[in-house]
């Protein structure tokens, strides 16, 4: 099939290489030209695992331009741009809008447009009031996808969601797509047809559960911290009720990156639009207590170094999750950010993330007190304490005893509660992780 794929960031790029992984012709359209030559020439604009092989062994059936008109060859076009958020928490729907506005005007009858991105409830009924003049069909199609995971999640989905407009339209999109996805359904992959605002639902709600989870555990961190109990060995504990369950247990400096954050923001702004913001009222506290996680670092090491002026501080992470160079609502960066602005010397440390991160530190005028760099190592020469904000495995598996040479003090907080406590206290280290001694 001739498909087009508008947007191509996380979601979009990775969405585009896929579609050619499963045999059809490909178009990814981006206003962003640095971004769209990078494809073209097979290398990846960010790091994702297993992405950059995908894009070279599809080149043949993939094209990557600007030129929206391009969309005209293709018979279903897929929606990817970003929704960020807006000032007032709201999702900015600024980019979906110029999409379906751009595309519109290529569109021809039969035509199927599917809308990936995540957007507040109405969204879809909204937009096919322009697409439907033009003989084609707007279904949403909400994707799940993990950074890190972006290939595997795009491939072998845990279900698939196809929100439909009612009647034949509905019967027509369901049958193209699932030509689209015809390999990933011959997998057994759960499918399930619904209504706009359903599938619109079905993704914030799914990021909202999650965000609830994380923020329940930290919940639980911050009493543990208070009355001496282990909040991991609490995890796994209530974890192994399978109503309940093990995963996004884990306690620690809390949820950031390109989509928890402004989705649940974007949500509750949305329900109270609806006038049902009582019902979403929870994850205020949700948003609440994450933030409180970040700060709850920066108390730590006050409480160890006493005033944090003059103090050398060594930050390991900078992206907002292991395996990703996004730093988008980093909770890794914010800290670092906060140290540097509390007199600290800080040097943040991340395999991908430092590239990103040292043009937002010059323009957050942050240079003189907070460098980064890949040597994780060279950043904790000299330095008072050690703080752990992202879980990459390079860091998990550091020999606790060398580390310890090289600093000035023996301090380690543990923002992800991932490195083994007791081989850091064994070499000498005083070690303070989240919820837990
Ligand atoms: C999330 C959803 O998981 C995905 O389904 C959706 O499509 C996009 O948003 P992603 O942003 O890639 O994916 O990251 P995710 O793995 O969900 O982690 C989000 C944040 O939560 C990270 O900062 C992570 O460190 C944090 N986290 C996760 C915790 O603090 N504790 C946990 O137990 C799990």
């Amino acid at each position: 099939m001739k498909i087009s794929v508008i947007g191509c960031g996380y979601l979009g790029a990775v969405h585009a290489a896929s579609m050619a992984e499963l045999g059809h012709e490909v178009i990814g359209i981006d206003v962003d030209p640095a971004r769209i030559e990078s494809l073209q020439q097979g290398i990846a604009p960010f790091h994702e695992p297993g992405f950059d092989a995908l894009l070279k062994k599809n080149a043949s059936r993939l094209t990557f331009t600007t030129d929206m008109s391009v969309a005209a060859h293709a018979n279903v076009h897929f929606v990817a741009v970003g929704t960020p958020q807006a000032a007032d928490g709201s999702a900015d729907m600024t980019y979906v809008n110029s999409a379906i506005e751009g595309l519109v005007p290529y569109l021809s009858e039969s035509d199927l447009v599917v809308g990936k991105s995540t957007v507040p409830v109405g969204t879809a009924e909204r937009l096919s009031a322009h697409v439907t003049p033009t003989g084609a069909v707007l279904m949403w199609n909400p994707e799940f996808l993990r950074e890190g995971f972006a290939v595997e999640d795009t491939l072998s989905p845990d279900r698939l969601v196809y929100g439909v407009p009612e009647g034949a339209d509905g019967d027509t999109a369901t049958a193209v797509l699932d030509e689209v996805y015809a390999a990933i359904l011959a997998k057994d992959t759960p499918r399930l047809v619904m209504n706009f605002a359903t599938a619109e639902l079905v993704k914030v709600a799914a990021n909202s559960f999650l965000a609830t989870k994380i923020s329940f555990i930290n919940a639980m961190a911050e009493i543990a911290d208070v009355t001496g109990a282990n909040v991991t060995q609490l995890a796994d504990a209530i974890g192994y009720d399978t109503r309940i369950g093990r995963r996004f247990l884990n306690a620690g400096i809390g949820f950031g990156g390109g989509c928890l954050p402004k989705d649940i923001r974007g949500f509750v702004a949305r329900a109270e639009e609806l006038g049902v913001g009582d019902a979403l009222s929870f994850l205020k506290d949700v948003d609440d207590i994450n933030m409180r996680r970040r700060t709850r670092v920066v108390d730590v090491l006050t409480e160890e170094l006493g005033s944090l002026d003059g103090k050398t501080i060594a930050v390991w992470g900078i992206s907002f999750k292991p395996d990703s160079d996004d730093i988008r609502d980093s909770p890794a960066l914010d800290i670092a950010e906060s140290l540097a602005c509390s007199g600290a010397t800080v040097v943040s440390a991340d395999p991908e993330g430092w590239k990103p991160a040292q043009a937002r530190v010059e323009r957050a005028g942050l240079s003189a007190s907070l460098t980064t760099t890949d040597n994780h190592r060279a950043a904790v020469t000299g330095a008072d304490a050690l703080v752990v904000a992202t879980e990459w495995k390079v860091f998990q598996e550091e020999d606790a005893t060398a580390i310890g040479a090289l600093m000035a003090q023996k301090l380690v907080v543990d923002g992800r509660n991932c490195l083994d406590a007791n081989s850091w206290k064994e070499a000498g280290f005083r070690y303070r992780g989240m919820g837990r001694t």
